[in-house]
């Protein structure tokens, strides 16, 4: 018999709460910063999905071929920890793709997809289901980027919590320590499971947040499209270019929205005059290496540390336990 996913909703994504939040960024001074979870309306998900598919991003098939070329000793590690059958927790789970690779593998029995665009969320997760009519699954709808907590009751023992596709990197360092120790009280004594993009060239990583054909771009001047419904803001996208670079003393590519002239913007309780070149900060994403990455898990707490890697050392996936 066919299942339907159940459905947690913790946090209505079109809140009052978020549209203040990204108020508040557009009037930050001296210079605005807006929250890269702003990105992802119903479009810039898609556009993102997009951008995974471009030969200049590397990350997500980096990752794939990681966790497919180690399926095996992954599999088995995570079976030591964790026993058959396990909870997979997939944060900022999106199209679920990367996911739904491990069921098999792992064994999974029962999938919670957390991610805070859940109307997206939504649509997936019932495709998936038909795909794979056994598996338990519930999607949640929740902003994470805050605090990482599931509702009382809806985790039973301890899970595998997956963090793919580098989104760990969104953060910064303090943000991702607190991340990781939320993760493992999610855990609950189980495992966390996260992809992590590596150091490398200036240009391999300016490439990757700039691509030929626009399509980062086109996901970066959405955020600005996404605030105008948001916070009936009168952004004119035309006015504005995308903007991405490598900030090496902070260890991240930084992605930026330029005025291309003096620009004049309002917003619903509030406005702001731009001059050209001024820019809004749109998103970080750090860049960790390996030993880095390796001492934040110890410091979250996580005693036992595994981690599998491309030929490059492009991309690292790390297995992380108490
Ligand atoms: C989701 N996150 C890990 C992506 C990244 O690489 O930081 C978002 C992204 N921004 C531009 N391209 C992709």
């Amino acid at each position: 018999m066919l299942k339907t996913p159940g459905f947690v909703q913790i946090h209505q994504p079109e809140t009052e709460g978020l549209a203040e939040e990204a108020a508040a960024g557009l009037g930050a001074r001296p210079r605005a910063a807006v929250s890269p979870k702003f990105f992802y309306d119903a479009l810039g998900s898609r556009l993102f999905d997009a951008i995974t598919e471009l030969d200049e991003y590397y990350p997500t098939r980096t990752e794939a071929a990681i966790l497919d070329h180690h399926t095996d000793a992954i599999a088995a590690a995570v079976r030591a920890l964790l026993g058959a059958a396990p909870t997979l927790v997939d944060l900022g789970a999106g199209n679920c793709a990367k996911a739904a690779r491990l069921f098999g593998p792992l064994g999974v029995a029962r999938y919670v997809a957390v991610d805070i665009s859940v109307a997206y969320l939504g649509q997936t997760l019932m495709a998936l289901q038909r795909e794979h009519p056994t598996l338990d699954m519930t999607a949640v709808g929740l902003d994470f980027s805050q605090r990482l907590e599931l509702p009382a009751g809806l985790l039973e023992g301890s899970a595998l919590v997956f963090d793919p596709g580098s989104s760990i990197g969104n953060f910064d360092p303090d943000a991702a320590l607190r991340l990781l120790r939320e993760a493992r009280v999610l855990a609950a004594g189980g495992a966390l499971l996260i992809g992590v993009d590596l150091v490398k060239s200036r240009a391999v990583l300016e490439a990757a947040y700039d691509d030929r054909l626009g399509v980062t771009a086109a996901f970066n001047l959405n955020l600005l499209l996404h605030l105008n419904r948001l916070l009936g803001a009168d952004f004119d996208v035309r006015a504005w270019r995308h903007v991405a670079l490598w900030n090496e003393p902070a260890s991240r590519i930084e992605m930026h929205l330029e005025a291309r002239g003096d620009t004049r913007v309002r917003w619903r309780g509030g406005e702001r005059q731009f001059a050209g070149g001024e820019r809004i900060h749109t998103e970080n994403s750090y860049k960790w290496t390996r030993e880095g990455f390796s001492a934040l898990l110890r410091d979250a707490g996580f005693a036992r540390v595994q981690a599998w890697n491309d030929e490059r050392n492009a991309f690292g996936v790390f297995l992380a336990a108490d």
